[in-house]
């Protein structure tokens, strides 16, 4: 069996510039952004959208987010009350996605917001997908650039090991900032965490509005069971998995196990010796494709405080760690 490699473009004008190409002909490329490298097509055209979900072999319910510009084209697509707008002014463009009720007159195709009548929206940040979203003038529908249920993507050689000849083209712009997904968030409910907290969004000084998350914590923020089934079906347990079974908690290694520690346990790579947890969200899907790839049976992984971006973080290791 041979497998081709997608052609990897480091981030310019040139790759911009066949990015476009692709997305116009109603092709999907892989791009970087300040959270993971995402997969983009032109939003609109379901026939693209659908060439997305047929690269990640991603099941057709999951519904998929999607990347404009600024805050007055999201406005075009979604609506916004005062609490989404607030969020938007302070966050945007930066790693949160908003969901809410979806204008059926923008557009959208369908398989984008999998038949839900509300829609997953951001502004990146990234100057590889911002490029993108300027020159080809769409919305761009871009999850993360893997095979579904895959571990998600933090460099370009990440995306071409997974995906190979099911896309054309990848931009490489280096390893992504935040190393997480965005956080998602409906209302002031938290329905994905990520890079930010729920200290970030909700407890600044006359920032809180009614019904808010007042004392953040793990049983705040996991989605409640009805989330993780219906509303954000992304969130399955089994997702960002590694190939093999990994063991959580770590303190030390056992036979054929390969350890990724955090602060003082060192293990044979480390999250963050200095016991960063930022420094850890960014290495951490770098960390899990590195075990993968070690001649080891398992993978076992040091204790993470469940604390600020901790959760988000912990959040992900249990999915990487859920039975299948
Ligand atoms: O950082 C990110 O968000 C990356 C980069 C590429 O932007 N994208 C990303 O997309 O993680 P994806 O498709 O892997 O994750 C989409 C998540 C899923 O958990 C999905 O269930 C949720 O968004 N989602 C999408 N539309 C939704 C909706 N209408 N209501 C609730 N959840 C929704
Ligand atoms: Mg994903």
């Amino acid at each position: 069996m041979t497998t081709t490699n997608p052609l990897v473009l480091p981030y310019g004008e040139a790759a911009i510039a066949e990015a476009a190409r692709v997305i116009r002909a109603g092709g999907c490329v892989a791009v970087p952004t300040e959270t993971v490298y995402g997969l983009a097509a032109d939003a609109t055209d379901s026939r693209a959208v659908a060439g997305i979900y047929e690269a990640k072999g991603r099941p057709s319910f999951n519904p998929l987010i999607v990347h404009v510009s600024d805050l007055a084209a999201a406005q075009r697509i979604a609506v916004f009350d005062d609490i989404a707008r607030d969020l938007a002014a302070r966050f945007w463009p930066g790693p949160l996605t908003l969901v809410l009720p979806v204008r059926p007159e923008a557009g959208i195709a369908s398989l984008v917001t999998a038949g839900l009548d509300t829609i997953a929206i951001r502004v990146p940040r990234h100057r590889a997908m911002q490029a993108l979203l300027a020159v080809t003038g769409k919305p761009l529908a871009a999850p993360s650039a893997n095979v579904s249920g895959g571990i998600s993507p933090t460099r370009a050689a990440h995306v071409a090991a997974s995906l190979r000849e099911r896309i054309p083209l990848v931009i490489d712009d280096g390893a992504t900032e935040a190393g997480l997904e965005s956080t998602i968030v409906r209302g002031t409910e938290i329905l994905r965490p990520g890079p930010l907290t729920a200290e970030d969004l909700f407890s600044g000084e006359g920032r809180s509005p009614e019904g808010s998350i007042e004392s953040p914590g793990p049983a705040t923020l996991r989605p409640s069971p009805e989330h993780g089934t219906v509303v954000a079906p992304g969130q399955l347990d089994s997702h960002y998995a590694p190939s093999k079974p990994v063991r959580l908690n770590a303190a030390g290694a056992e036979d054929g196990e390969w350890l990724i520690g955090f602060g003082a346990v060192a293990g044979d790579e480390s999250l963050s010796a200095s016991g960063d947890l930022t420094e850890a969200a960014a290495n951490l899907f770098d960390a899990l494709h590195r075990a993968d790839a070690t001649a080891a049976a398992t993978i076992a992984i040091a204790p993470v405080p469940e604390t600020g971006i901790g959760i988000a973080i912990n959040d992900r290791l249990r999915r990487a760690a859920h039975p299948r």
